[in-house]
């Protein structure tokens, strides 16, 4: 069942999605060469606390820590660790806060140093594609009117969506109803009705879309070991339109 929220409950969600925004503005300028995603880890626990929120993926489901740090070929759920970043890398930083009974959730990618023209290619198609999905969550249209226009910007570009991670429902629940996938046909699906809050998030990898789970349980690379980048926003449909929750 999707639960669907009122005004007043889209502004309360607007403050732990604008936490959100904030913390993952602060985490980018900390990623450069030489610091390990662990360093970021801690930069991003301790700026949520200090707003008095919860890092919202800590303990989720046994997840240790409160970014997901998922580097070049780590499509998402990357645990931060003492790796450290270095030139060429990209790193995708997804981040989850709780904050006065709602969820907020989004995530970007980022180049560190100087990377490759296909990595450069490959941020800038997923982020469009999110973009592309967005002006699709409009009341009246279709949930798959998202997820094919998702599909449609990548696929042009001759990458690949994951299939078996999602977007999904969000609001007192970190992942609720609906699903949103990153592929679908036009016209298909529920109905979008004002009140909808979604994390639309293209998991999109530069070779085949098949994922592989890691020893640890989380951490999901490509099958192919090619390079994946990962954008996400936590949006609520309204009646004039998507709102984009996550963007400061
Ligand atoms: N944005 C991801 C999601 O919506 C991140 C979850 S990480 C987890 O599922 F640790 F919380 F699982
Ligand atoms: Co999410």
């Amino acid at each position: 069942m999707t639960v669907l929220k009122s005004q007043d409950e889209i502004k309360r969600m607007a403050d732990s999605c604008r936490i959100v925004a904030e913390v993952l503005e602060g985490v980018k300028k900390k990623a450069e060469s030489g610091v390990t995603t662990k360093e970021l880890d801690d930069y991003v626990e301790a700026f949520i606390l200090s707003k008095s929120a919860k890092p919202a993926f800590k303990g989720y489901r046994g997840y240790p820590s409160s970014v997901c740090t998922s580097i070049n070929e780590v499509v998402v759920h990357g645990i931060p660790s003492s790796r450290k970043l270095k030139d060429g890398d990209i790193i995708s930083l997804d981040i989850g806060v709780y904050f006065n009974g709602f969820f907020g959730d989004a995530a970007v990618t980022l180049p560190i140093g100087n990377i490759s023209s296909e990595a450069k290619k490959l941020i800038s198609i997923t982020e469009q594609s999110l973009q592309a999905g967005i002006e699709k969550a409009i009341a009246g249209n279709r949930l798959y009117d998202i997820s094919s226009a998702v599909q449609q910007c990548v696929e042009a570009e001759g990458f690949s969506v994951v299939r078996n991670f999602v977007g999904h429902g969000i609001g007192r629940n970190l992942h609720e109803e609906p699903q949103v996938p990153n592929f679908g046909k036009t016209g298909e699906g529920p109905r979008l009705v004002e009140g909808m809050t979604l994390a639309i998030e293209p998991m999109v990898n530069a070779g085949g879309w098949e994922v592989t789970v890691l020893e640890d349980g989380w951490t999901a690379v490509t099958r192919d070991r090619s390079l994946s980048a990962h954008f996400e926003h936590t949006i609520a449909i309204t009646k004039n339109g998507y709102n984009v929750l996550t963007k400061l």
